[in-house]
């Protein structure tokens, strides 16, 4: 089959589109024939080799996280699903930038009916992301008040809708040209982080969901109230997460140490911070099918790229000015 792959780390030049061989399934795996898939900053940061310490991958290496198709083959255990079904997911072992990909059960659900493969690819990502940070993490409640960083990214343009269906008031940050869009977004208050500081026109926040890390991270402690909590998907791992790894016990012991001073910065002020790194999940998925189906939450699609341009694709992601999400048609 067709596959974007990587033979060694390194930059989106070694990435290689070229034949490699079909994944097998074992009794709790779908084959799936993929018919979009998008892109995430992850993809990047895999190729780069950002995670090769503490989670290693083998070459070739298929890239890709996302992927929506159809049910081609199921394993002995697999009931829920069947040939022929359109179903969508993050990937769990093999990559979606490929005619076909396996998938444990676990990780997979039904498309939403109301919308297209390529709409569908969009989400898995940055969908249970926005879920396992907000809902699960924070645990966001109606009117509370909670501060999205890049509400105009992959992964804010979800956040800000979620946050908005669990009755939130939503705070985002995006530049000049993508206010507009954010607001109609659902977004009630936007800030253009390029001309205006965040932490000087929000306070007493309960919920910060950070996806810059960094000042943005730090600066974000002083939106938050007493008890507030602060969620990170791009700041420094904590113990949860080193526990959370397949790794030895040095680097668990380690990596929590990379989180000291935002974790004592935050302690001071009764905030808690959590960093998250999501994971594959086919229940939230499946109400995140919902949700698009009732049309509380609209996926966001900046550009869609046919497969073979899939190095352009990268390089667009790679300006980190992508509008929503940038998707592959995986079909010929
Ligand atoms: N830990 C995890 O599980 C996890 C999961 C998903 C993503 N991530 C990470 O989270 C980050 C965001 O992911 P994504 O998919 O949303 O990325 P993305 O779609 O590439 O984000 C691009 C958007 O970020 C905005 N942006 C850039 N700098 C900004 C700033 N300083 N303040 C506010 N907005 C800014 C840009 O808007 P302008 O053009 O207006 O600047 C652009 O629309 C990435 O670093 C990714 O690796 C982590």
């Amino acid at each position: 089959m067709k596959a974007a792959y990587i033979s060694r780390y390194g930059n989106i030049d070694d990435v290689k589109l070229d034949e490699q061989s079909k994944p097998l399934i074992t009794e709790n795996d779908v084959l799936v024939k993929i018919h979009a898939a998008s892109i995430n900053p992850l993809d990047l940061r895999v190729l780069e080799g950002e995670f090769k310490v503490i989670q290693p991958v083998k070459f070739p290496f298929i890239l890709g996280n996302d992927f929506a198709g159809t049910v081609v083959q199921v394993g002995a255990n697999v009931k829920q699903f069947k040939a022929g079904d359109e179903v969508y997911a993050k990937t769990d072992q093999n990559g979606a930038f490929a005619e076909y990909t396996v998938v444990h059960q676990s990780s997979l659900a039904l498309k939403p009916q109301n919308i297209s493969m390529e709409l569908a690819a969009s989400l898995p990502l940055v969908s249970l992301t926005a879920w396992q940070a907000l809902v699960e993490i924070a645990k966001v409640q109606a009117g509370q008040k909670v501060l999205i960083h890049a509400g105009s990214g992959g992964v804010g343009s979800i956040a800000i809708q979620l946050a908005k269906y669990l009755g939130a008031t939503v705070a985002t940050t995006t530049s000049t040209k993508n206010m507009d869009w954010v607001k109609d977004l659902g977004a009630d208050i936007v800030i253009d982080y390029k001309n205006t500081d965040f932490e000087e026109q929000l306070k007493e926040y309960d919920v910060v969901f950070d996806t810059q890390g960094g000042k943005t991270l730090e600066k974000s402690l002083s939106v938050l109230k007493r008890g507030g909590c602060i969620v990170s998907i791009s700041g420094p791992p904590d113990q949860a997460f080193a526990e959370s790894l397949n790794t030895n016990w040095l680097l668990k012991k380690i990596i929590p140490l990379l989180s000291w001073s935002i974790r004592h910065k935050a302690k001071k002020r009764e905030i808690k911070y959590s960093f998250m790194f999501m994971k594959p999940n086919g229940q939230q998925l499946a109400q995140i099918s919902q949700l698009v189906e009732a049309g509380t939450i609209k996926p966001v699609i900046d550009t869609t790229y046919e497969f073979s341009r899939v190095k352009e694709a990268l390089k667009y992601v790679n300006t980190g000015r992508s509008k929503g999400k940038v998707v592959l048609n995986m079909l010929p």
